[in-house]
């Protein structure tokens, strides 16, 4: 028996290979003049962006680039701290973690201690949809390239004779971002199994919730590569396609790429992926009836709207900021913790062919943003044990959105 547990534990340790053995996350802090510098000479793999006027950015430095960039960096005195010394290391210990939690919480529903695969998020929502039948319904929007199911959970009380306004929401358009998903899970878990205390957010408004959109990429996030972002459809040369370049609004124009191994890719055409064209179709027969929507990222306490495309802003720019804004103070007041407020190319950076461009641009969905959820200092991998405090600050954030609808439809 301990034999057979060995076992397991050597497969779930080494199946992934030894990818990030030896990576190291860095934390630089260039100046402005420096970010330039590096901007021209280097080539890094950013879990924080570059932002124009520099301040803290994180990178990942692979083993064999360590010299080269630590050369770099103190010839040029730029300020840099290694955070991760041994990245796979790192993964490693969070896979055990994870493991240890298993048999604990596996118990059919979500625990929000640890994160969940495709499948069992899946099972969740069927069990809710047949547990509560007159306020859960499901609709399978379509498959993913690899064939796994896309479920939009439905959330009203439907009553009334008035169309109520949706609030639609969709998290892990990029696959590594994991603590999306569960903060879309803890929306529907919040507002089905504990709709007695948040029975005022669904009494007006009806909720449309897709917590996995990029299953593939998800998953192979579990199993191969932590730090996978894009969808998983094969290319001639690489695969994948950054599905959040791929929405058929100024597609291409900025901030993507042409380049199939890119991390940025902006894929073949325009809705060249399955999973966006299942989404484009759910869109855009709810669009007159979505009056939120909101997709879920991570890492970087942003609250984002359009446009990504241009750093013009859309002429409804003082509502979205006031709103976000709001939300922001909402979530300050609870917890604490700061999301900044502003428009994608303004305060993140430019990138056509998003999500949230789309919804407002084609279809017209006034309040539209995009949401960079919390990360650790080590980027992507928020350890399990901080994701309920993560997705109640968040949820306290989605109740002052809610609330803002509530009053203007
Ligand atoms: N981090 C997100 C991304 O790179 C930001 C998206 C913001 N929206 C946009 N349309 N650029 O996809
Ligand atoms: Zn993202």
């Amino acid at each position: 028996m301990s034999h057979l547990i060995f076992i397991v534990l050597l497969n779930i340790l080494f199946t992934n290979g030894l990818k990030y053995n030896g990576y190291q996350i860095v934390h630089i802090e260039p100046t402005k003049e420096q970010t330039e510098l590096i901007h021209q000479n280097c080539n890094f793999d950013y879990i924080t962006p570059l932002r124009r006027n520099g301040g803290l950015t994180k990178v990942v430095v692979k083993s064999e680039e360590r010299k080269i960039v630590y050369n770099f960096l103190s010839s040029n005195k730029i300020k840099f701290t290694v955070i991760v010394d041994d990245l796979e290391n790192y993964f490693k210990k969070e896979r055990l973690h994870q493991l240890s939690r298993l048999k604990t919480f596996d118990r059919g529903t979500i625990s929000f201690r640890r994160y969940e695969r495709h499948e069992t998020i899946n099972n969740y929502l069927k069990s809710l949809a047949s547990k509560y039948p007159e306020l859960v319904s499901l609709e399978n929007i379509g498959q993913s390239f690899e064939g796994r199911d896309m479920i939009v959970i439905k959330i009203s009380t439907g009553r009334g004779t008035k169309q109520k306004p949706v609030i639609f929401i969709d998290a892990g358009i990029h696959a590594r971002e994991w603590i999306a998903p569960a903060t879309a899970l803890y929306v529907v878990n919040q507002l089905v199994e504990n709709s007695t205390w948040n029975n005022f957010m669904i009494q007006n408004a009806d909720w449309y919730i897709l917590p996995s959109l990029n299953p593939d990429g998800y998953e192979y996030t579990h199993t191969n590569d932590r730090l996978w972002r894009k969808t998983r459809s094969l290319g001639s040369e690489c695969t994948g396609t950054d599905a959040n370049r791929n929405f058929d609004f100024y597609w291409g124009t900025t901030g993507a790429s042409s380049a199939e191994c890119s991390e940025i890719y902006k894929g073949r055409n325009a809705f060249s992926e399955v999973e966006l064209q299942n989404f484009k179709n759910f869109s855009e027969a709810n669009k007159d009836k979505i009056k939120l929507y909101l997709t879920l990222h991570s890492y970087g306490y942003f609250i984002l709207y359009p446009w990504g495309y241009t750093s013009d802003l859309p002429q409804d720019v003082d509502e979205l900021q006031h709103l976000g804004s709001t939300v922001s103070s909402k979530i300050r007041d609870y917890s604490g913790t700061r999301f900044t407020v502003g428009s994608s190319t303004n305060v993140l950076y430019p990138a056509a062919g998003g999500s949230d461009d789309w919804m407002k641009g084609v279809n017209g969905v006034d309040l539209s943003y995009t949401i960079e959820l919390q990360g650790d200092y080590e980027g992507f991998e928020l350890p399990a044990e901080k994701i309920l405090p993560a997705v109640r600050e968040s949820f306290v954030g989605i109740q002052a959105f809610h609330s803002y609808v509530d009053k203007k439809y």
